[in-house]
């Protein structure tokens, strides 16, 4: 098999076999196909597009490229979440503990953010002493005993897949469904959940702008799921906004601690209890959406999920008196309100404008080597729709410095205020094949 047969096969709108697709993936892995000729590749795709039965062979290939996690030892049903990415998302730190409080296990590999969306892990470690890097065996023990866990991502896990999407980014080929939809599957199938729920984001914070191209994400990433045996569910919500009100890493967890206490924002409540109840179904712990949501709802209410999270905490070395206690969590030295320049109604907040606003403030990273400060960010006093008097804030910049004036002109001009303007809905679509 020769690979420029192959790049001439795609060209030309052919259909690549297993085999073929399997060639190239390990080929590319071992590195006797080189950077051009796998960029080429990548570039057919782009225009030529995959049948479902490649990108089930190109994903299932790329788990393949390398280690994959055997969660196996874990008893019940392992259903895992996955977002695309958005600004302020703070479900994670919510959904871990609340759906590992109906005795759920969650066994969480999460990333470090970059760029104008956060991380998981970056998040959690604004608790003193928590941390992530434990062996696998320790996970595992963790997620046994308490149902949640989070580490670091470790190993050698789709090898391809981290080649492959380095050269997509700097070669155009990064907007892609059939590389997308895979590279992000094999990355949860390598992971070893047997079931999974996607919240795939759409609007101005998210990857796929429009529902159009959201809702053919989401539905290729369901079909790859469902054609390996892994039950996937896609949930399509917005992300014209940033989620909730709190954009930052020490002030995300705090407004996750709200949250578990049933005092969050609105749509980061609706957004939680929405993909929980998928999961709760999925783990087969409620008959219907509706029990699994009132099931959710009374482990807020009763405070056991609270008791989970403060436990998932302890156990990974985190000081769980700070959900008691948020003031102990890192703290800016300057609040700075931005305030209203006019009466009306806002109606526009660029979501991934304002996450850059907090990027900047030093709340994210913009090359993987920087540090962030956990104790930055920004917290939205207004949301689209929200009614706003001339003087009043708009949102308040947790600052450690106090020359923000760049920071300040950035959030006026994508923060919109009119004469009228409706909350967006939430909730898009979900897709289930
Ligand atoms: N996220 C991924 O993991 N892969 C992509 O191709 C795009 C976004
Ligand atoms: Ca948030």
């Amino acid at each position: 098999m020769r690979m420029v047969d192959l790049i001439q096969k795609k060209r030309d709108g052919g259909e690549l076999t297993t085999k073929e697709i399997n060639f190239i993936i390990k080929g590319y892995t071992d590195g006797s196909i080189p950077d051009y000729q796998m960029s080429a590749f990548a570039m057919a795709v782009v225009f030529r597009d995959m049948t479902p039965r490649e990108r089930k062979d190109l994903t299932m290939a790329m788990v393949n490229s390398g280690e994959t996690i055997d969660l196996s030892p874990i008893s019940g049903v392992k259903i895992d979440k996955h977002s695309t990415g958005g600004v302020g998302d703070t479900t994670t730190l919510v959904l871990a503990p609340l759906i590992a409080s109906l005795d759920i296990p969650m066994a969480k590999m999460s990333g470090r953010g970059l760029g104008h969306t956060g991380g998981t892990i970056d998040k959690l470690e604004s608790i003193k002493g928590f941390h992530v890097e434990i062996t696998r065996e320790k996970f595992i023990e963790l997620v046994n005993n308490n149902k949640v866990a989070v580490i670091g991502q470790t190993g050698n896990i789709t090898p391809a897949d981290k080649k492959l999407y380095a050269l997509r980014d700097v070669t155009g080929t990064v907007e892609s469904i059939p590389l997308i939809a895979s590279s992000i599957m094999s990355k949860k199938i390598a992971a070893g959940a047997d079931a999974i729920v996607l919240d795939v984001k759409t609007g101005s914070g998210a990857f796929m702008k429009t529902e159009e191209d959201a809702y053919r994400l989401a539905h290729a990433m369901v079909s790859i799921g469902n054609s390996v045996g892994r039950k996937t569910i896609g949930v399509i919500s917005d992300m014209s906004q940033p989620l909730g009100f709190a954009i930052g890493n020490a002030i995300e967890v705090k407004e996750a601690i709200d949250t578990l206490k049933g005092e969050g924002p609105e749509d980061l409540t609706e957004l939680v209890l929405t993909l929980g109840s998928h999961m709760v179904c999925l783990a087969g712990k409620a008959d219907s959406l509706e029990d699994a949501r009132k099931k959710l709802k009374e482990v807020i209410k009763n405070g056991k999920a609270l008791e989970k999270f403060k436990k998932f905490l302890a156990n990974q070395g985190g000081d769980s008196s700070i959900v008691d206690n948020p003031a102990k969590l890192p703290q800016a030295a300057y609040h700075i309100d931005v305030p209203s320049k006019e009466d009306g109604f806002v109606s526009e907040i660029v979501a991934d404008e304002i996450g850059t606003a907090a990027m900047l403030l030093g709340a994210g990273r913009s090359t993987k080597e920087d540090k962030i400060d956990l104790a930055v960010g920004i917290m939205l006093r207004k949301k689209v729709g929200d009614k706003v008097k001339k003087g009043e804030a708009l949102l308040t910049l947790y600052s450690n410095k106090s020359g923000v004036d760049d920071i300040i002109k950035k959030v006026y001009e994508n923060i919109k205020i009119s004469d009228y303007a409706e909350v967006p809905k939430l909730i898009h679509r979900i897709v289930t094949e």
